[in-house]
């Protein structure tokens, strides 16, 4: 009596951190802890009603897209999607517009291995290539450590913040993250060498010094590309957009640099680095930083010059999107990230999160990824949600534009390639029917994966658990994130009630996967909470009062070194839990269900 007493007084004096319950602006009952609150489904095709449903209600949209001309034009614009889980391909669709001919598709048949500009996806294949050769040792580096120009620009010590980029404060970091503050492109959207005089008159534009005229990048495609020493003299001279850190202003000129710092790093350049470390790596056969030599593979929109298929954009291609690649080449890309191949778990793990907000609370920017947030119903159907993020990457340049998903939380991800010619009137055709499909993909199936990990967890890890003299039940519930735990019982003792002071009946306690597994055993934390009903209101100004904090209170209350919210589940090889030890226990309890059908099998 004593003991319970005291725990209750303890509880009573820690509720904050064990129960988050306090008011209300999540929009679901229960606070989950960030990210998975399932494992990643693991059987897919074969034993996942959920995927195989998912990708026939996709496949039907996508079908509707390529008949609605409202959204799309199936004249002009084709594509080539990719969806895999990191050890499967789930689906390969291909759509070839009516109007292509001999020589906007020379081999006749769009597939996965017909050759796109992947755009900006560049950028993402740039910190790909450096973390692979030197992993985050260098991220805090100030970039003058490994491009000497940038300090020989520095020590010449001009001292004008509005005009001159403090490059000793620009890191690895922020040039990978949007975050150096630096101008968006050098020559790249500059007029100068498209506006004669008569016209520049006319829009009341000043007439140009001649050094004040970009002579080398990619305007109009008649400059030659920039020489290394052209390219940072130049952006040097660029005034900078904000300081460093303030703000991420999206920035293509950054990651040229970056490719730069990559080359003073390990002392080799950025086309062997790249050769090596990715491409060989993952037998990537139709992937290039430069344009491919014949145009056999590819897929041309309109002619060579207009779809930016030739424009060869030298130095800038890590940045501004150079690289060629395919639907079954960037699979293997993502796969390669999902299944670390490349990188460990570790580096992944630092690699697959924000560096920054943006003024939209539902997207962040990582290195370089753009992350979005999404509210994901907790399980199909429901009015409540928890938030999902993707990491992606999206890409434009001339007549192609590119999407690239991951979602690490359900180990899928997908690749969309699109290309559409870029005359005036369908300027904004790839980018539309980009939003469309990618949106298409991710509302079937980030869905599916959903149910797949619900369906798998509830086949898992459902049942009651039992020892000599305790007992307990793990269920799923529509509705509800995780593993929802209940009637804990030692003899007549209700323990959950005991341990929380809270009547069992209102008592809401959920296991969530906490990424942790080795010899037939997974972690999972219990989140106690009160039950309620979810909430949207948000008043202004009330910001300590609301709010979802369950890591907050995570392994808040020990008894004997043990927390009170530690659960293990034993699994055999086929990831069915045989047993779960709540280890403030001390004990392990057996799943009734799989001990009774082992023991008939025998
Ligand atoms: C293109 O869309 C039209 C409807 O706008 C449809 O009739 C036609 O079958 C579509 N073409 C292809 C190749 O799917
Ligand atoms: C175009 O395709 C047709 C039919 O496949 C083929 O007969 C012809 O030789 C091709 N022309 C060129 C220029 O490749
Ligand atoms: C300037 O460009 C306009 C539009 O292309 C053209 O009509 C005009 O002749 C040009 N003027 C000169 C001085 O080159
Ligand atoms: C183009 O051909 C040259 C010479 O055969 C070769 O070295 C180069 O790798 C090829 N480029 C691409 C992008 O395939
Ligand atoms: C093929 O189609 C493109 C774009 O529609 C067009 O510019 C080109 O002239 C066509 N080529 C042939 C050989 O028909
Ligand atoms: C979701 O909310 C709507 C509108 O408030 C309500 O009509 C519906 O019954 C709710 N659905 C569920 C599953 O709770
Ligand atoms: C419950 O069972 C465990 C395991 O057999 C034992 O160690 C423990 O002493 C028992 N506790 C009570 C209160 O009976
Ligand atoms: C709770 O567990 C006890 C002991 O295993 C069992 O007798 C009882 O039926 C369970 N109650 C519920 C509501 O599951």
């Amino acid at each position: 009596m004593r003991l319970i007493h005291t725990l209750h007084t303890v509880f009573a004096a820690a509720t904050l951190p064990l129960f988050p319950y306090f008011a209300t602006a999540q929009y679901s009952p229960n606070c989950p802890l960030q990210g998975a609150v399932f494992p990643a489904p693991r059987n897919l095709i074969k034993e996942s009603g959920a995927i195989g449903t998912g990708l026939s209600i996709l496949q039907n949209e996508l079908q509707n897209i390529i008949n609605n001309p409202t959204v799309f034009d199936n004249g002009s614009t084709s594509f080539q999607l990719s969806l895999f889980s990191k050890d499967e391909q789930l689906l390969s669709f291909s759509y070839a517009a009516t109007s292509l001919n001999n020589s906007s598709l020379p081999s006749g048949c769009l597939n996965e291995n017909t050759i796109f500009r992947i755009g900006s996806v560049s950028k993402l294949l740039t910190v790909y290539t450096l973390l692979a050769n030197v992993g985050m040792d260098h991220l805090k580096d100030p970039v003058t450590k490994w491009v000497p120009e940038l300090a020989e620009f520095t020590n010449q010590g001009v001292n004008d913040a509005v005009s001159q980029v403090k490059w000793d404060e620009v890191t690895i970091e922020a040039l990978a993250s949007h975050g150096a503050g630096l101008d968006r492109d050098y020559s790249l959207s500059d007029y100068a060498n498209l506006i004669n005089g008569t016209i520049a008159k006319q829009a009341a534009l000043p007439p140009l010094a001649p050094e004040d005229i970009p002579t080398c990048g990619t305007t109009d495609f008649l400059l030659p590309p920039c020489s290394r020493a052209e390219f940072l003299q130049e952006a040097n001279a660029l005034h900078p957009v904000t300081s460093t850190f303030h703000t991420p202003v999206y920035s293509n000129m950054a990651f040229q640099i970056l490719a730069y710092a990559l080359e003073g790093i390990t002392g080799k350049s950025f086309a062997d680095i790249f050769q090596s470390s990715i491409i060989n790596r993952l037998r990537l056969s139709r992937t290039s930083l430069q344009p491919p030599n014949s145009t056999e593979e590819g897929i041309i929109p309109g002619d060579k010059i207009s779809s930016w298929w030739s424009v060869d954009l030298g130095d800038s291609s890590p940045s501004m999107g150079g690289m060629f690649s395919t639907g079954a080449d960037m699979m293997k890309l993502g796969q390669s990230i999902l299944s670390y191949s490349i990188l460990n778990p570790a580096i992944t793990r630092q690699w697959l999160r924000p560096i920054t907000h943006t003024a939209d609370l539902h997207v962040a920017v990582g290195m370089p990824w753009e992350i979005h947030r999404l509210l994901q119903p907790v399980s199909s159907g429901s009015n409540h949600t928890r938030v999902v993020d993707l990491y992606t990457k999206n890409g434009d340049l001339g007549g192609y534009s590119t999407l690239f998903v991951l979602s690490p939380e359900h180990d899928f991800g997908f690749t969309l390639l699109i290309a559409s010619p870029t005359t005036a009137t369908e300027s904004t055709a790839p980018a539309v029917a980009l939003s469309i499909i990618g949106d298409a993909v991710t509302s079937a199936m980030v869905s599916a994966f959903e149910q797949a990990a619900r369906d798998e967890a509830a086949y898992n890890f459902a049942g009651v658990y039992v020892s000599v003299n305790m007992s307990l039940t793990i269920s799923v519930s529509d509705g509800h994130p995780g593993l929802k735990l209940s009637n804990w019982t030692m003899g007549d003792k209700d323990v959950l009630e005991l341990y929380t002071g809270v009547p069992n009946a209102q008592a809401d306690a959920r296991l969530y996967p906490m990424d942790l597994e080795s010899n037939g055993k997974i972690s999972f934390r219990a989140v106690y909470e009160r039950a309620r009903e979810a909430s949207q209101t948000s008043q202004p100004g009330v910001v300590f009062a609301q709010g979802c904090l369950p890591w907050g209170g995570v392994a808040a209350l020990h008894y004997g070194k043990i927390a009170f919210d530690d659960f293990v589940f034993e699994v055999n090889d086929k990831g069915r839990a045989t047993a779960l030890a709540p280890r403030i226990t001390r004990q392990t309890l057996g799943n009734q269900v799989v001990t009774i059908t082992s023991l008939r099998r025998t």
